[in-house]
């Protein structure tokens, strides 16, 4: 490979151009960054590895794409305010692999001018021979235009050329040397949570995961799994809309990493707290309060100045992590900004914005977009148009879900028979809930159901998830011995309730006897009258739960637990009914 060296000074440079992007127009680091790839989508790249190294000093971003000559390079990507993409400025230019075009400013290789030292580019085009590598030094621009002095003789690119490259080989590569003190603390800071745990803000992880995170969120890259919404809850033809955008994500079959690690969107919704979750009361809260969840769709109205479609999920309570709440704009698949920026809480009910996420697609606002492509402008009238029609929507859908929160309510606490008393079919019922977000089995899916226990002592309901967790993780034996000793403290209550739990008590110690005797004694006292079917019942589940904690030679099995069940509902009911009747 011959080298050839020299200087290359492209068009005179817009100088304003410049001023405003290394200002920092982008909110963001990520927002920045997100010009490299996008610019890679455009070259139909397959593959794209961002490498940030070590010291988070240098950025590289190589991309598989097509490739740019030296004279290409040197007329669009080192020409600002050119765009070499043929149709980049009208709406639906689309790169040879069918991709929508991102880029048509010409402007976005310019988004790091602000925040590194030096920007080298290396690339060899798809059919070229032509290798070629151009640097320029931003720290230099910065420090001539800071004396105010013509930049022109400064904007400038410093490339290698050579010869002899496989004409099959295209790639580019994009290395952002000496990145921002500033950016730099922010990237390595140590972060709290990791990725894959639940995390209520980004700003609780590292600066690189963070940055991540965000990619994903901003980036034509596919979800994290496989659509926006949990799986389980979508179904074919109600959730198309979902679906369809997924797919098309896929059907990109780009492949971005990030320091190795694949880049996935990383929304899943609904997303709770996690401890909302596991106490079981506050699930069933979550599932009867809010119905759990409803995915919305919103499309614009035939003929509209704007056309855009997209899905709003509410959930019950708020949604984690708060980055995702609010609704994201994106044009030709990319995010304009983020779920906050596009600003809906002058119309919308404040107390659902926290419960609220999501992404809505746009075609034909191009014209309204800003240089710095994280926002439109304000007072463009098609951008108005959008912003009123989307609020609206979401207006319209948040007022029937709280009204079918209500409904569901009243359902909940007067059964169905009242409901329907009031016009109500049980058809309401099942048009409600798009989905229950909350792995909670249904009512005749629980080992024992929680009905029974209601306004009972806190010492006794919570032994009921035991139970019922146990049997639905197949943990059988774990399960009878909850339902021993559920029956234990039933008993105890009952006598505890009247003043009489001395009589279950060893008389020397003061302790309560076994559950043996504690159980003959209760069904020999001649207060109660027990019938022999309780009896039974009450020994069976003795010796289940008897096995299960102290006999290791014999192993309780699903089909033991199926045979007592029905006894321990009866026995159950039976002994809250006792503990109810008296209050002490
Ligand atoms: N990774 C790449 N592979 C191939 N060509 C590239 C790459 N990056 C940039 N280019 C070329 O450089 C040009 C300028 O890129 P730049 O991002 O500045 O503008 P753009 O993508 O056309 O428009 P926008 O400002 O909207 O991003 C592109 O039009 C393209 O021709
Ligand atoms: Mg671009």
């Amino acid at each position: 490979m011959g080298i050839k060296t020299g200087v290359l000074e492209p068009r005179e440079p817009a100088i304003d151009l410049i001023r405003i992007i290394s200002e920092g127009t982008y909110t963001t680091f990520a927002q920045s960054l997100k010009e490299f790839i996008s610019n890679a989508y455009d070259a139909d790249a397959t593959e794209v590895d961002v490498t940030v190294d070590e010291d988070c000093n240098t950025i590289v971003v190589h991309d598989n794409g097509v490739g740019m000559t030296l004279k290409e390079f040197g007329d669009f990507f080192a020409s600002i305010a050119r765009s070499g993409k043929s149709g980049a400025r009208t709406v639906f230019g689309r790169t040879n692999l069918g991709r929508p075009k991102i880029g048509r400013f010409g402007i976005g290789a310019l988004a790091v001018a602000g925040v590194a030292e030096r920007m080298t580019v290396k690339s060899t085009k798809k059919g070229s021979s032509e290798g070629f590598e151009a640097a320029i030094s931003l720290e230099n621009l910065r420090k001539h235009f800071l004396r105010g002095e013509d930049l022109s003789k400064h904007w400038r690119f410093f490339f290698n050329r050579w010869d002899g490259e496989p004409s099959s080989l295209h790639f580019s590569d994009i290395r952002i040397e000496g990145i921002n003190d500033d950016i730099r603390a922010l990237l390595q800071r140590p972060g709290q949570m990791k990725l894959d745990e639940f995390f209520p803000s980004t700003s609780k992880l590292s600066g690189l995961d963070e940055l991540a995170w965000q990619l994903g969120i901003i980036s034509p890259v596919a979800y994290a799994f496989t659509y926006p919404v949990e799986e389980k809850h979508l179904s074919r033809g109600k959730d198309a809309l979902i679906m369809d955008k997924a797919r098309r994500l896929l059907k990109d079959r780009i492949q971005i990493k990030f320091n190795g690690q694949p880049l996935r969107r990383p929304i899943l919704l609904p997303r709770y707290q996690p401890n909302k979750l596991a106490d079981r009361k506050e699930a069933e809260m979550l599932l009867k309060r809010g119905i759990g969840f409803e995915i919305r769709y919103l499309r614009s109205p035939k003929g509209a100045p704007v056309r855009y479609e997209g899905y709003v999920v509410v959930q019950a309570t708020k949604l984690f992590p708060e980055e995702l709440r609010g609704v994201l704009i994106r044009l030709r698949g990319v995010a304009i900004g983020w779920h906050r920026t596009f600003n809906i809480s002058a119309g919308v009910l404040s107390t659902m914005l926290p419960n609220l996420s999501g992404e809505i697609w746009v075609e034909g606002l191009e014209e309204a977009l800003q240089f710095d492509r994280e926002s439109f402008r304000e007072d463009h009238p098609k951008f108005r148009w959008l912003k009123e029609s989307v609020i609206e929507k979401i207006n319209e859908e948040e007022k029937g879900f709280r009204q079918r929160s209500v409904k569901r309510l009243s359902l909940t606490k007067s059964g169905s028979k009242r409901a329907a008393k009031k016009g109500m079919r049980p058809g309401d019922v099942s048009t409600q809930p798009t989905a229950s977000p909350i792995p909670l089995p249904k009512a005749d899916a629980d080992f024992l159901p929680s009905a029974i226990f209601e306004n009972v002592p806190d010492h006794i309901t919570r032994i009921l998830p035991q139970i019922n967790g146990c049997w639905e993780r197949q943990y059988y034996e774990a399960c009878a011995v909850m339902i021993r000793r559920l029956i234990e403290t039933m008993i105890i209550e009952v006598y505890w309730k009247r003043n009489w739990d001395n009589e279950l008590k060893n008389p020397e110690t003061r302790d309560f006897l076994g559950l043996k005797a504690i159980i003959g004694k209760f069904k020999a006292d001649p207060r109660f009258s027990l019938d022999s079917k309780i009896n039974k019942g009450l020994n069976d589940l003795k010796d289940i739960g008897d096995i299960a904690a102290h006999d290791f030679r014999i192993k309780v099995r699903k089909s033991d637990l199926e045979h007592v069940r029905d006894a321990l509902r009866k026995t159950s009911e039976r002994l809250i009914f006792l503990v109810r009747t008296i209050s002490r």
